[in-house]
């Protein structure tokens, strides 16, 4: 692998040195050590809102994270960070409404779900300072899987993601409640969104654009966190909310676990790994088996970030400075399992099959294209194919109801988080290696690496317009915010 340093290729290189070397006015009072030098914090569980019509007001808000002064966030519906989970099912038709009490612009996408455009929150839907935006209603199509909500305002979306909005989707069908999975909400199911956050000497968050990286992880927006966990099965239904790391994620003892579902839906059957890569906007749902821990026994959830290959966010040496991070390289706790006694009728055995999708591969597809991940020389702004993103240009058009093969190209030195919205999707190849079983799953994002090279297919299916486009872009948000996005149609 070349011998390349982060400062060779990305904006703003001359200040990585002049902050890295001071650090000033950042938050360092912890320096080396969050886990022993901060108290251990219980896991927050986000409220559940069920029905069809969901209300989601997005406004500013506080949150106590260090002693002193709270820290200014973002939040929807009163939540101190982050935002309600929303249980949508397959099938129903939902009315959504979201009010903007921020001071700024905002949008609200819905990350993965399949919807017509207009209803999708997409940089086109901007909802205006105290404004409510209602889309169209559509019916939820998507399969059971863990789904989510943010802003999606362009030049903005880093900002307003960094200073906590969002929220889950969880969405449920007949076919996943007819398998033995757990799934009672906050006990043995949980929805967890890691993301870490740099912290000024005030204790606000860092929202600079050039801060690529945190210092302290999140778990629900909780600092150090800690959950006690029903000697059982029990589910995570995990998302990387981060502007650029990726997690490279196990447990400290090396354990087997199981992934169960990918960004859209559960896989056939279950993948026992022992690490799993997730990169900003993906989601990996995962079974951990406690049925035989001793009741008082603990162990860590981790990032085994160390040593990641050159390109995966988070893999730079440096502690400070734009692109440096007191998690950057570093093996880091992501969250601390104590083990509970196990609930009555808890689930004991994972089934074996979970779902019988037949994944669209290569000769499913009628047409191909290739995007290249591009930019104009060291320090510059990524882009696609030379072309930065441009409200005025359609840069892809799609006939309703066709297959079709996507290839991304990555020939910089920088690894991306790829994300295109209305559809799922299969990844049938990687030039870097097989697909690994666990990602053979519907997806919607995925990690490329440098010098790599992915293939997916996905139908366009059920909504076209001539009028409102469907984006695709790197969802590394400070990525997204300088260009690296397109847009396509689908057209009857
Ligand atoms: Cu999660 Cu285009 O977004
Ligand atoms: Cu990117």
């Amino acid at each position: 692998m070349k011998k390349l340093t982060r400062k060779h290729f990305l904006v703003g290189a001359g200040s990585v040195l002049a902050a890295g070397a001071a650090g000033f006015g950042v938050k360092q009072a912890f320096f080396s050590s969050t886990s022993e030098t901060i108290p251990r914090n219980p896991l927050y569980v986000p409220p559940v809102i069920d029905g069809t019509t969901f209300n989601l007001t997005l406004a500013e808000s506080s949150k106590q994270f260090f002693s002193g002064a709270k820290t200014s966030t973002y939040s929807y519906n009163g939540e101190s960070f982050w935002g309600p989970t929303l249980r949508w099912k397959k099938g129903e038709t939902v009315s959504l409404n979201v009010t903007n009490n921020l001071n700024e612009m905002t949008t609200t996408h819905w990350h993965g779900i399949h919807l017509p455009a207009s209803a999708d929150g997409g940089p086109h839907q901007m909802i205006d300072v105290g404004e409510t935006w209602s889309p169209p209603k559509f019916e939820v199509k998507n399969e059971a899987a863990t789904y989510w909500y943010h802003p999606h305002m362009h030049e903005t979306t880093q900002k307003q993601l960094t200073m906590g909005a969002g929220g889950f989707i969880i969405i449920e069908d007949d076919s996943e409640a007819s398998k033995a999975l757990p799934s009672e909400y906050g006990v043995d199911d949980f929805p967890i969104v890691f993301t870490s956050r740099r912290f000024e000497t005030t204790n606000a968050f860092d929202v600079s654009k050039d801060t690529a990286y945190g210092d302290y992880l999140l778990a629900n927006g909780v600092l150090n966190p800690e959950v006690t966990l029903p000697a059982q099965l029990v589910r995570f239904r995990i998302l990387n909310a981060e502007t650029e790391r990726f997690y490279n994620l196990g447990f400290a003892d090396d354990r087997k676990f199981y992934v169960v579902g990918t960004d859209g839906g559960l896989l056939n059957k279950p993948a026992e790994v022992t690490r799993v890569r997730i990169v900003p906007g993906e989601r990996y749902e995962i079974v951990i088996d406690l049925s035989d821990e001793k009741v008082g026994s603990s162990f860590d959830m981790k990032a085994f970030n160390e040593n990641m290959p050159f390109g995966a966010g988070g893999s730079e040496q440096a502690q400070a400075g734009n692109f440096g991070s007191l998690l950057n390289n570093t093996t880091f706790s992501l969250l601390h399992i104590k083990v509970g006694k196990a609930t009555s009728g808890g689930v004991k055995t994972l089934p074996s099959a979970l779902a019988t999708a037949s994944m669209w591969s290569k000769s499913d597809a009628g047409n191909s294209r290739t995007l290249n991940i591009t930019d104009d020389g060291p320090g510059t702004p990524f882009k696609f194919d030379g072309n930065s993103f441009d409200h005025n240009t359609i840069n892809q058009t799609i006939k309703l109801g066709a297959i079709e093969a996507w290839t991304i190209q990555n020939d910089k030195i920088f690894g991306h988080a790829f994300h295109i919205h209305d559809v799922q999707f299969s990844i049938i190849s990687r030039s870097t290696g097989e697909v690994a079983e666990h990602e053979k799953g519907w997806k919607d994002t995925f990690g490329i690496l440098p010098e790599e090279t992915v293939t997916f297919v996905a139908k366009f299916e059920d909504y076209a317009s001539k009028t409102e486009p469907y984006m695709y872009h790197c969802h590394m948000s400070n990525h997204e915010d300088g260009g690296l996005m397109g847009q396509f149609l689908v057209v009857d």
